[in-house]
This record gives structure tokens, C-alpha cells and sequence, in this order.
């Protein structure tokens, strides 16, 4: 297998250190980065093959800096993963405009700093592939609770979808990664902040959506060590897939997304289609 260079974001702890963990057994070269870059130091030991460095994705220069790093180290960068993210959970109308932002700015905006900062090295190579990380969130969120993490998810969809058409001409590759639950820390307090209780309509349903939230933390059936590996798997096919759908839960959601689109476009087809000018 040739030995390929990956950089991934969030790769200190959850499903990133997985992917890193997993590169690195793979024989392929990881540039593993993430905000506090000595815990993402301490998980993964040390190698020839691994390259730690600092990077907050929202902020743009620490992304260039940690792509001119990896460049300067490797020489290359075949596969970005846009991995990290946080969990703005709460009723729409209880999470405050700040809290809202911060979501956007970690989970949308920051794939796109990295996204910005690795192009240009993908382009001369004429070659690359980007992986999003979305969630099943980011295909179907008809349920309470993931309003501005939905809004983050299906933004990052869109955006890579576009990305797709604007850069596979130069021969780069995107993937967006659906997941459904899986065991990470996403349901910590660490990375899950919750919106405070503002609106007395929302305090029964707000009490139980809680209550599920916290249970799942430690329960979800999904391995990332094994969605790691199914990465690489996905990254050595050729061409990669534009979409990948991890776990069982996930497939469940995306067949019921596609049943209740085909449902609307029927329920009022003809309608739909006597909307253009008579001539
Ligand atoms: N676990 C699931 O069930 C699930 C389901 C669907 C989608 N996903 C997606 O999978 C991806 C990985 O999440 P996870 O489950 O592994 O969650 P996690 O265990 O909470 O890990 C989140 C990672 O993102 C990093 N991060 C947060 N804010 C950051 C920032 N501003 N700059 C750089 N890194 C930052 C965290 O690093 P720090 O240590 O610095 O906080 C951590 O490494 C996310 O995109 C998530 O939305 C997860």
C-alpha cells in the first residue's frame, strides 16, 4: 500500500486518535493535530511516521501553520480528515446566539480553515482526498435537541458537495462521513455543552431529552477503532466514495431520508411541476 501522508484535526482523544491509531498501524504517515497537541503526543507514542502539531480549526494562521508543517516534515498531504467538532445541544430557542456561533465556528467554518490551508498543496500535487466527518445529523434531524449541531452538519454537507465539483478537476477526492452513534467522548461534558433552561415550555421535554443525551454517553453501539479502519479502507478504493454511511443506525436513517423526500416530491408532484411561464 503506498504510504500515504494524513492530517487530521481533533486528534487528541475520540474518534481522531482512533483514525491516527489506525493510520499509523496502517504504515502510513499521520500528521496528528488538535488543540492541546501533548495529550495527542502522549496517546500515540512516538514514530518516525507521526508528526504532532498544534492546531485550533477555527482559527486560519494555526491551520496554515500546521499545514506548513506537515509539508516541511512530509513533503506531502494525501488525506485530510476533518474530524473535530463539538456539541451545542438544546432547543433552538434556549441556545444563546454566542453558543450558536461557537458551533458553526468549530464544526463548519473550521473544516473549512483547514479545507482553505491544504488545497493549495493538494492542487499542485494534483492529487489528494478530503474526508468530513459529518453525522447522520447532517443528512436527516427531524428530532429535538440538534438544532445548531444539525445546522453545522448539513452546512459541512453542502459545502463539501460543492468543494467536490470546484476541486476534482484537479484530481482531489472529498468524502463525507455519515455516523450514527458511536462511543466516543462527544457525549462528555468535555465536548457536549448544553444549552440553560430559559423557557418553561420547553422544561418537560427539555428534562427528558436530557436525561437521554446523558444516557447514552459510554452506551452507543458504534466502535470507532473499527469506522477508523473502515476509513482507510474507504481511502484505498479508487475513486474514494463521495459519501460513506457509518454504522447501522445510519443506514436506517439515510433509507428513511430518502423514502420521506420520494413521499414529498409525490404528495404534491404535479403541483411542483406547473410552475413554469406558460410560453
Ligand atoms: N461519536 C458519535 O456518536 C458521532 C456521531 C456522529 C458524528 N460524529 C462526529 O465525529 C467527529 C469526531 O467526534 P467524536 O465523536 O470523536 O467526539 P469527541 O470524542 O468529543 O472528540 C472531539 C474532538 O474534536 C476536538 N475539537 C473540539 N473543538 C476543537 C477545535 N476548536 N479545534 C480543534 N479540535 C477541536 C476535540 O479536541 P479537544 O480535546 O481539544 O477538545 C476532540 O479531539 C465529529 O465531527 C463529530 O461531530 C460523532
Amino acid at each position: 500500500m503506498t504510504q500515504n501522508v494524513w492530517l487530521i484535526t481533533g486528534a487528541g482523544r475520540g474518534m481522531g486518535l482512533d483514525i491516527a491509531k489506525a493510520v499509523l498501524a496502517a504504515g502510513q504517515k499521520v500528521v496528528a493535530t488538535g488543540r492541546n497537541p501533548e495529550q495527542a503526543a502522549k496517546a500515540l507514542g512516538k514514530s518516525e511516521d507521526l508528526l504532532v502539531v498544534a492546531l485550533d480549526v477555527t482559527k486560519p494562521d494555526a491551520a496554515r501553520a500546521a499545514v506548513t508543517a506537515a509539508v516541511d516534515r512530509f513533503g506531502r498531504v494525501d488525506v485530510l480528515v476533518n474530524n473535530a467538532a463539538s456539541f451545542y445541544a438544546g432547543y433552538f430557542e434556549e441556545l444563546t446566539p454566542e453558543q450558536i456561533e461557537r458551533q458553526l465556528a468549530v464544526s463548519l467554518v473550521g473544516p473549512m480553515n483547514v479545507t482553505r490551508a491544504v488545497l493549495p498543496v493538494m492542487r499542485k500535487q494534483r492529487s489528494g482526498h478530503i474526508i468530513s466527518i459529518s453525522s447522520s445529523a447532517g443528512l436527516a434531524a427531524g428530532f429535538d435537541f440538534v438544532s445548531a449541531y444539525a445546522a453545522s452538519k448539513f452546512g459541512l454537507e453542502g459545502w463539501m458537495e460543492s468543494l467536490h465539483a470546484e476541486v476534482s478537476p484537479f484530481g482531489i477526492h472529498t468524502t463525507v462521513v455519515n455516523p450514527g452513534f458511536f462511543r466516543t467522548e462527544l457525549l462528555t461534558e468535555q465536548s457536549t455543552n448544553y444549552a440553560a433552561p430559559s423557557i418553561k415550555d420547553y422544561d418537560e421535554r427539555r428534562t427528558q431529552q436530557l436525561a437521554f443525551w446523558k444516557s447514552q454517553n459510554g452506551k452507543q453501539t458504534g466502535d470507532p477503532a473499527k469506522l477508523a479502519r473502515a476509513l482507510i479502507t474507504i481511502a484505498g478504493q479508487v475513486p474514494p466514495p463521495r459519501r460513506f454511511i457509518a454504522g447501522s443506525d445510519a443506514i436506517v436513517t439515510a433509507e428513511a431520508k430518502i423514502a420521506e423526500l420520494q413521499q414529498q416530491i409525490n404528495s404534491n408532484r404535479e403541483l411542483s411541476s406547473s410552475l413554469a411561464h406558460e410560453k
